[in-house]
């Protein structure tokens, strides 16, 4: 939508500029000077309503986050979650759960938690008990890493948005 949106606004600036110095250039000299002035004016004007675009599209993003939550932290989220967090391991490269081990993290039932933000954060940093654990298997702290503490939010952050 926002590609496609800056795409469009870019085209129509394009089409402006041509038709503008195409209309340029009769008997009076300063036309074809007022035409390609025009034509800047226009150009400007289309990329700063893209940048507004850019920012809009990021901002309703971010609304549907988790207050606290931002793009960075989920795309940070991903990479811990296939790298140093081995989460997927347990859990599936795509979290749909892998079975007698780590739970679907892609559905909308929560067994440990909530769901919320904060009650899956707590899970990824207190880990599950055998005791718990619908498997019998633990979940140990931190997937048993040493991931830092801002690392267990982004982790966190990107399971919140795998949720169907
Ligand atoms: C050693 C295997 C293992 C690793 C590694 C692991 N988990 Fe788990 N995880 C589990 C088990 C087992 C459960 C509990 C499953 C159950 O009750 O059936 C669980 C439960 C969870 C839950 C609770 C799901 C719910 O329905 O409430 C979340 C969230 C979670 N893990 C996220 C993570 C994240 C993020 C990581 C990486 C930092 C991770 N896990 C690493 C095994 C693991």
């Amino acid at each position: 939508m926002m590609e496609s949106r800056i795409r469009w606004t870019a085209m129509f600036a394009l089409v402006f500029a041509f038709g503008l110095s195409a209309c340029g250039g009769d008997a009076n000299g300063n036309s074809a000077d007022e035409a390609v002035a025009k034509s800047v004016d226009a150009a400007t004007e289309a990329v700063d309503a893209a940048t507004d675009a850019v920012a809009e599209a990021v901002e309703t993003i971010e609304q549907e986050l988790p207050e606290g939550v931002t793009v960075e932290m989920v795309e940070q989220g991903k990479a811990i979650y296939g790298g140093p967090g081995i989460c997927s391991s347990c859990h599936g490269p795509a979290g749909a759960g892998i079975p007698s081990l780590g739970a679907n993290l892609t559905d909308s039932e929560w067994l440990h938690s909530d769901g919320s933000y904060d009650g899956v954060t707590k899970t990824v940093m207190e880990g599950v008990t055998a005791q718990a654990s619908t498997s019998g298997v633990p979940m140990p702290a931190k997937g048993g890493t040493n991931i830092s503490d801002d690392d267990v939010k982004a982790v966190a952050a990107y399971v919140w948005t795998l949720r169907k």
